[in-house]
């Protein structure tokens, strides 16, 4: 009969081990009975990046990289981009199941409540920069919103999660409106609770002189559907970011807003717009066998290609560069599309990318998106942190509810100085090496 363990033999002692599977893992504290000797710390796995480290068990969301499959809960995510809408598909997230009709309207109202935001709030937009990234401005005003709710630090209680994870799905549209009228220099525009979700963030950006703002019906959709594939990931940068700084039991704002510290990174987040100035800088179709060879020669990287997990085309990028066409029938067509189209036409053929298995990922067609519905660049990143505040809470309330779980702590393995002797100023010489190894540190 095949058991699930594993048998380790260190050749270190030729002691054996016999070390349980579960779910495909091994606990790597199991390794730490591993010793040569008793006051051995015992036997730790090395993992930067957590390349090949679970650091939960998580039921919100599964992907195959390999085959670019993605569920949230389930359902599909070209399902869902069809089918549902992105307070639906939120409520999915958070809630484990699709809302029958009470339960979804009961939502829509609970989130839609809490709209609005303090009066204070605009205060701290105002003492902004005129120039301030609207990510930054967001990220504080996240974090800043921890000072106006107090309750919200009884992360144990259900009631209290509850009600933050509304406020903070309810307010992020409003602040990140916020953020973009104080970059333009236009007045704060307060939510319309009698438009959706999506027609009311439109409104709030873009309202200028009307009475009444209709949002267009295509851009709220497409809008609304970007929202859907934005809203969560499993185990990225900025989840486990929420995940480790809420394991310390601060409040989910706090938490929170290291997730949007984590999203607005080029690497992550800020990949979108990275990838309109990529675009941009190449500036017509005939330059881009030049930028691909760049690219290869390691002198930048082809923004929006690769992806830690996918392995494939990212299922996300197909659905975006479908609906990149039914935006530009309202919009007039993006011409930086005819550059990506032709970037990811030589990129897929090419034997560096191919090897590499380096595919289009949900970033490289979003900016060209929202590029043609008029958004600044520096708003794309917030663009992506709205809908994806719903998936970092989803995975906070996950990370405190789980018994397995605790403060996160990482280990290392030291590779500095053994004990020194103090040295007192006078007597420290400045041998070249010294300087050189001081002046690479930072
Ligand atoms: N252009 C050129 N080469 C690349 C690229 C790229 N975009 N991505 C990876 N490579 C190469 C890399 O140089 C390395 O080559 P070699 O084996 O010769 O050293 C190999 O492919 C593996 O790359 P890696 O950096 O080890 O892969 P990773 O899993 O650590 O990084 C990634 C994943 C997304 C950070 C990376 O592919 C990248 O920097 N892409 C561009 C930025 C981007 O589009 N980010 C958005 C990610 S999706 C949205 C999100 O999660 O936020």
């Amino acid at each position: 009969m095949p058991k699930d363990s594993l048998t380790i033999t260190d050749n270190r002692t030729g002691k054996q081990y016999e070390i349980p599977i579960e779910l495909g893992a091994i606990r790597s504290a199991d390794l730490r009975q591993i010793k040569v000797d008793k006051d051995d710390f015992g036997l730790m796995g090395y993992d930067p990046a957590f390349t090949n480290t679970a650091s939960c068990k998580s039921r919100i969301t599964f992907i195959d990289g390999d085959r670019g499959i993605l569920l949230y809960r389930g359902y599909p995510i070209e399902d869902l981009a069809e089918h549902s809408n992105y307070l639906e598909t939120a409520y999915l997230i958070v809630k484990g199941e699709l809302p029958d009709d009470r339960h979804f309207k009961m939502w829509q109202h609970n989130i839609t409540v809490h709209t609005f935001v303090h009066e204070n709030v605009k205060m701290f937009m105002d003492g902004f920069r005129y120039d301030a990234h609207p990510m930054g401005m967001l990220l504080s005003t996240i974090g800043a919103l921890s000072t106006f709710y107090p309750d919200a630090k009884e992360v144990d209680e259900i009631e209290c999660r509850r009600t933050q994870t509304r406020r903070l799905i309810g307010k992020l549209p409003t602040l990140a409106a916020f953020a973009y009228r104080r970059t333009r220099g236009l007045p704060y525009i307060y939510p319309d609770n009698e438009l959706g979700y999506t027609g009311n963030f439109l409104q709030m950006l873009f309202k200028i002189g009307e009475r009444v703002y209709k949002p267009n019906r295509v851009l709220e959709r497409a809008l609304d559907v970007l929202f859907i594939l934005h809203a969560d990931h499993e185990q990225n940068c900025s989840t486990n970011a929420v995940r480790s700084v809420g394991s310390s039991r601060v409040d989910p704002y706090s938490a929170v807003a290291a997730g949007v510290a984590a999203l607005y990174g080029p690497l992550h987040g800020g990949a979108n717009e990275a990838v309109i100035r990529m675009l941009r800088e190449i500036g017509s179709v005939d330059k881009v066998p030049a930028a691909i060879k760049e690219f290869k020669d390691g002198k930048g990287r082809l923004m929006g290609f690769g992806h830690r997990v996918y392995r494939n085309y990212d299922p996300r990028g197909k659905i975006i560069k479908k609906l990149a066409y039914e935006v530009f029938e309202e919009t007039g067509k993006n011409p930086l599309i005819d550059i990506a189209l032709e970037l990811e036409r030589i990129a897929l053929q090419d034997e560096y990318f191919v090897s590499r298995k380096l595919y289009p990922n949900v970033d490289f067609y979003s900016g060209i998106i929202y590029e043609a519905m008029g958004f600044p660049v520096d708003m794309f990143p917030v663009l992506f942190a709205i809908p994806r505040v719903s998936g970092w809470l989803a995975q906070w309330a996950e990370m405190v509810r789980d018994p397995e779980q605790k403060i996160s702590r990482p280990r290392q393995i030291y590779v500095g100085e053994g004990p020194r002797e103090w040295v007192p100023l006078e007597r420290r010489s400045e041998p070249i090496e010294r300087e050189e190894a001081v002046s690479t540190l930072i």
